[in-house]
């Protein structure tokens, strides 16, 4: 037979392939509890607004928090017949509670309530996913705390440049993620609108409350527009543009914990429970933890593009298009809950090999730079200095010496301005304790950035 929900019309039933074809209550079932409960706002609102009785309005919300319940525990059968989650749920309403249960779609439209719910939905993902930020920002941290002083290579083009205090590379990564952080609360402001009311574009002839139903629904107010409510999905595309920030930092820190953790750096170790081994090479630990992130990248990059084109051509107002939203949605929404708490999890569990991040410092002439400023405060221009200094690292390479085990002699070849002090700045720790100013590495410096840091996330 044709349709139930909208069989009036038709004189045939929809063809088999395309009720399944234009089905998506396979995926958009997530949305159940989203759904109920903006159901429950609009009930209440039909019934302050004298549409529904009292009575009308208690056996509708008793039985969709029956129904809640029974999704909740499995105990729901969804339907493909009914197409999507909203005419499921309310198809079990009128099956349960008779005509009464019919009354509930009155000046709602599933325009407006599938506007509602994917809002309701994304809040909730966005609360979780600042939580997860937090709890990572906390644990980098600890790590800059514990590691204010470890000494290790600063690198431009993958190439040593300067010394640098792993505590204040952590806090590098913390920054990004603050930002991140930022994007997300702002992102939630700009969609946290109730689109309830719209109905299916124009609004509706009855005497709604649209305040009402904000608020039971912790929207900040009601949406301006009918039109825009129904068919707006930025929200969505700027929650995978975040979230496609927040994995392009994830995965940058991922290449660096892949390098970190290969024999030819060996400046970290990762804990076994975060790694895997190889089903052949037996002495293999492999960091697939990072980098999976690392791959997972591409998918959430992927979902922001398929959000965008699934936009950019839609008349106004709501077209099934925007069915196709929920998908990348749910993907991406599950991507960064998981990657954000490996990444909680799995940081405050990782060890330093000072030794080799020191070894590896005293290696690339790190404090060549050092060596120049030296030059500069006896007088000299930069750029002769530069010229001196590119000489005695060339000397080095020769000699197999880093300019530290160069001798005094051995570099007064190369200025007369050198003298014994020379070597106060030639250590690494001289080097990193001299860049003591607001965002230097000097430990320090990372020591207050990181009180400064914990300040900030206890406010928040
Ligand atoms: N399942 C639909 C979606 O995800 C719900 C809205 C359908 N509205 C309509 N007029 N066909 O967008």
């Amino acid at each position: 037979g044709s349709n139930t929900l909208w069989g009036g019309r038709f004189s045939e039933a929809t063809d088999e392939f395309v009720q399944r074809f234009t089905a998506s209550v396979s995926f958009d079932q997530r949305m159940a509890n989203q759904d109920i409960t903006g159901s429950v706002a609009h009930a209440r609102m039909l019934e302050k607004a004298g549409i529904l009785s009292a009575d009308e309005c208690k056996s509708i919300i008793d039985c969709l928090e029956a129904i809640r319940i029974d999704i909740a525990e499995g105990r729901m059968e969804w339907s493909v017949a009914l197409e999507d989650v909203h005419m499921n749920i309310e198809a079990e309403l009128t099956k349960r509670i008779g005509p009464t249960g019919k009354k509930l779609h009155t000046g709602r439209s599933r325009n407006d309530q599938v506007a509602t719910d994917i809002r309701l939905y994304v809040r909730d993902a966005i609360d979780h996913l600042t939580g997860e930020l937090t709890r990572l920002q906390y644990a980098l941290v600890e790590l800059a705390e514990r590691e204010a002083d470890t000494i290790m290579p600063g690198f431009t083009h993958l190439q040593t440049a300067q010394p640098v205090t792993f505590g204040h590379h952590m806090l590098a990564w913390y920054e990004m993620l603050d930002r991140d952080h930022s994007r997300l609360l702002d992102c939630r402001k700009r969609m946290n609108v109730s689109p309830l009311g719209s109905a299916a574009l124009a609004g509706t002839t009855y005497p709604i409350d649209r305040h009402f139903t904000a608020e039971q629904l912790g929207f900040d107010g009601p949406s301006r527009n009918s039109l825009d409510s129904v068919s707006d999905r930025d929200f969505a595309i700027e929650l995978s543009a975040c979230g496609s920030l927040i994995m392009t930092h994830l995965s940058r820190f991922s290449e660096e914990l892949v390098l970190w953790t290969s024999a030819q750096f060996d400046f970290i170790d990762l804990p076994d429970r975060f790694c895997t081994g190889s089903s052949i090479m037996p002495q293999k630990k492999n960091p697939d933890v990072p980098e999976l992130i690392r791959g997972k990248t591409g998918r959430v990059h992927g979902h922001l593009i398929s959000l965008l084109t699934l936009m950019k051509s839609q008349p106004l107002a709501y077209n099934k298009d925007n069915q196709e939203d929920k998908e990348p949605i749910f993907d991406l929404l599950d991507t960064l809950s998981d990657c954000l708490k490996a990444y909680a999890d799995m940081m405050p569990a990782i060890t330093t090999r000072k030794e080799n991040m020191l070894t590896a410092a005293r290696k690339g002439y790190a404090t060549a730079t050092d060596l120049a400023d030296y030059l500069v405060k006896k007088g000299m221009p930069f750029r002769d200095a530069h010229e001196v200094v590119g000489k005695s690292v060339a000397y080095g390479i020769e000699q197999k010496k880093d300019l530290g085990e160069l001798s005094l002699s051995e570099l007064q070849q190369f200025s007369d301005s050198i003298s014994e002090d020379v070597f106060d700045v030639l250590t690494l720790e001289g080097s990193v304790a001299a860049r003591n100013h607001i965002g230097g590495t000097a430990p320090e410096q990372v020591r207050a950035a990181a009180a400064n840091c914990r300040i900030l996330l206890q406010q928040r």
